[in-house]
């Protein structure tokens, strides 16, 4: 009889740790917790869904010391960073510098989300589409640029201002007006709304055209481009209101065919990857394109460096594939050696419900009720957010609270799918967009409408 090497037996065993607290890394928890190579997920710090899905420890998700100790006491086989501070901060090089495994890029590669005016140069540099811009050190200096440029105080300015550094996504403020761009620009770098993230800041070139995610998994060589998605960034119906985290997503999305998403992995995905392991910051993780389809092709309005959040929820929904499978090949530098993923057909929609008054001010510790009847809806999975556990129930804890998510034989039997669900959800004051996914009908191909 053949022997058997117990070092060829696949590791059943496996312990994995996820940094966050989001949908995101409830998502990531729901399927990872799936792989039958994993025997326990824990979750740092996690929500009342992750507690369910898998197991939560008391630890911030940028307290690197504790996070490493834990690893160490648990011996984790693999580490993945949900959000973008902790990459940024270096969480990945730390874990690295004790040897445990960790998905995402090093704080060098972080930058790509970390620095607006980084990200801009290097695209710049290597020719990839994106907008016009300009790099200011000071608000005096953006306001005379603005002047000079825009030399009569009733034009048209059609700028868009950032501030450098992470700014939880509040730091871009699209103008149209000369006085709005010189507002934003005192907020960015006069006032220090953001603080240190507007001791630089970019004057952009406004674009106009639908926008969508592309997100790609890549070990520095190989690159794995995801179906496409599409966020809703607004807070309200037909795209109104102040931008928010996001509002809901949806993938595929009928605004990216074949043809485009081979162009932007082309034009943008191959270059940047290319830029960054010349610039000797090899770039390992999820790279998120977050793209405008202006009338002269796909350009870049920035990149993220770690999963979207809402657009994780659709796609991880999707994923048939071992998500270990692709993580720990990415760690390995082997991702030329997996099976491309594999995808459910079926589309899928996620509807984000949020606490009242969200993206400002809002309360928490609301009781939230209905999430057994949501469950039992067939084809959906509610992802949690801003939740918490209290005392076996289960209370709001952020502004976005839920993602409630489904897959249907078409984006609109996934819509209303998962509106049925969220029409089980209650507690006070919560709400969400009604219209998640109706962008896309504008494109549908005839076969994929409602009968
Ligand atoms: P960002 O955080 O860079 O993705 O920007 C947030 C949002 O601002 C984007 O989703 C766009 O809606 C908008 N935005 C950013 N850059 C531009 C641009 N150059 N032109 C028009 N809108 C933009
Ligand atoms: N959905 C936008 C983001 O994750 O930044």
């Amino acid at each position: 009889m053949k022997q058997v090497l117990m070092e060829n037996l696949p590791n059943t065993e496996k312990k994995v740790l996820i940094v966050g607290n989001g949908g995101r890394e409830h998502a990531l928890a729901w399927k990872i917790a799936q792989s039958p190579q994993v025997k326990t997920v824990y979750v740092a710090p996690g929500n009342a869904g992750t507690a369910i899905d898998a197991i939560n420890v008391p630890i911030a998700s940028n307290n690197k010391a504790e996070i490493i100790q834990f690893c160490q006491q648990q011996a984790i086989d693999l580490v993945v960073i949900g959000p973008e501070d902790p990459l940024v901060e270096g969480m990945v090089d730390d874990l690295k510098a004790v040897k445990i495994r960790a998905f995402g890029p090093s704080a060098a590669a972080a930058e790509l989300e970390g620095s607006k005016v980084f990200c801009k140069d290097l695209l710049r540099n290597a020719n990839i589409p994106t907008a016009d811009y300009q790099t200011f050190r000071s608000a005096d200096e953006a306001s005379r640029f603005i002047k000079d440029r825009y030399p009569e105080s009733g034009q048209e300015v059609p700028v868009v201002i950032k501030a450098d550094g992470l700014a939880a996504g509040k730091g871009v403020i699209v103008c149209s007006t000369r006085g709005e761009a010189l507002d934003a620009i005192h907020r960015v770098a006069g006032a220090k709304e953001f603080g240190q993230a507007g001791d630089r800041l970019i004057v952009e070139e406004r674009l106009t055209g639908p926008e969508a995610s592309i997100l790609a998994i890549t070990d520095g060589s190989t690159i794995i481009p995801l179906p496409a998605a599409q966020d809703h960034k607004p807070a309200f119906d037909g795209d109104q209101g102040p931008n928010t985290g996001g509002m809901g997503a949806y993938s595929p999305t009928p605004m990216v065919d074949e043809e485009m998403l081979a162009k932007v992995e082309r034009d943008i995905l191959v270059p940047v990857v290319h830029a960054m392991k010349r610039a000797r910051r090899p770039f390992r993780g999820v790279l998120y394109a977050g793209l405008m389809l202006t009338a002269a092709g796909p350009k870049v309005l920035e990149f993220n460096v770690r999963f979207g959040d809402p657009e994780c929820q659709p796609l991880l929904m999707r994923l048939q594939t071992d998500l270990m499978d692709l993580l720990e090949a990415v760690v390995d530098g082997r991702l030329n050696e997996v099976e491309p993923p594999r995808w459910d057909p079926r589309p899928s929609v996620c509807v984000v419900m949020a606490s009242e008054g969200y993206p400002d001010a809002y309360a928490k510790g609301r009781v939230v009720s209905g999430l057994e009847r949501a469950a039992e809806i067939s084809d959906v999975k509610v992802f949690h957010a801003g939740t918490q556990l209290v005392e076996g129930t289960v209370q709001t804890d952020g502004g976005r609270v839920l993602g409630v998510t489904a897959v249907g034989n078409s984006i609109s039997a996934a819509k209303l799918q998962a509106y049925r669900a969220v029409k089980e959800i209650r507690w006070p004051g919560a709400w969400c967009r009604k219209d998640i996914s109706d962008k896309a009908l504008l494109r549908a191909p005839p076969d994929s409408l409602p009968e």
